[in-house]
């Protein structure tokens, strides 16, 4: 693992929807004593906002500007509340048609430029694990570790279905997977920071691995010196 004396411990945990990366990172962080930064969660309030705006996703130059305008704040706490300009959005950015949104708007430049920008701040704080989709290849590309999780659609849309069930939501498995697919294939067709493993990433399927096992891997990673 790559770390200096003066550099502080930084995880970067990248992979399309549904691998386990924020269950995983978040009990790394919590065993490792870091902080846990969800940037999903920073790109899906950006479209909360906007779609709360009635801004049409489409319009790049509005959406943009809603980003630079934005103060999106990720509470450190067990809680784990995102704010949105003071707003707690916490369960209200993880609605289906916040999924939906959430590719589009992350896929121009001047979202991400804003939201990469507050990433790094956050990197900044101390010893981090942070999860997304760019964290490895362009947020913290001197990262000790990189992780890259996946795992097969059918199992990634599973866990999400069950998720959705579990919070009262009725939705159907299949609707469940076509947009999980189809985010995905945004995310990995955009020009700006695909969803790519980086070079020097180690890639880990979770298909039937349990999050305990994840989480004792990743840990023994970080121990592991000359990698
Ligand atoms: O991890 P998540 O499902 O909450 O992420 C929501 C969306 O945000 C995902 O479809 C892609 C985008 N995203 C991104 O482009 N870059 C990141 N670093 C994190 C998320």
């Amino acid at each position: 693992m790559k770390q200096t004396q003066q550099q502080a411990l930084q995880i970067a945990i990248d992979g399309p929807a549904g691998a386990g990366k924020s269950t995983i990172a978040k009990l790394v962080a919590k065993q490792l004593n870091l902080f846990y930064v969800d940037t999903g969660a920073m790109y899906r309030a950006i479209a909360y906002k906007a779609l709360k705006n009635k801004i049409l996703l489409e319009d790049e130059l509005n959406v943009s500007q809603i980003a630079k305008t934005t103060e999106v704040v990720l509470d450190h706490s067990d809680e784990r509340t995102v704010w949105c300009d003071g707003e707690d959005v916490t369960h209200a950015i993880r609605s289906p048609e916040i999924s939906r949104a959430v590719s589009t708007v992350a896929a121009y430049v001047g979202v991400r430029d804003r939201l990469v920008e507050l990433q790094r701040r956050e990197a900044e704080r101390g010893g981090v694990v942070m999860d997304g989709r760019d964290i490895g290849t362009h947020v913290l590309p001197e990262a000790s570790l990189k992780i890259f999780l996946t795992a097969t659609l059918q199992e990634r849309a599973n866990r999400r279905w069950l998720e959705l069930v579990k919070a009262g939501k009725n939705v159907l498995f299949e609707e469940v997977a076509q947009d999980m697919q189809k985010r995905d294939r945004q995310d990995i067709e955009r020009k700006v920071s695909p969803l790519e493993p980086a070079q020097d990433a180690v890639i880990l399927d979770t298909t039937g691995v349990s999050v305990e096992e994840m989480v004792a891997k990743i840990v023994a990673l970080t121990q592991e010196d000359g990698r």
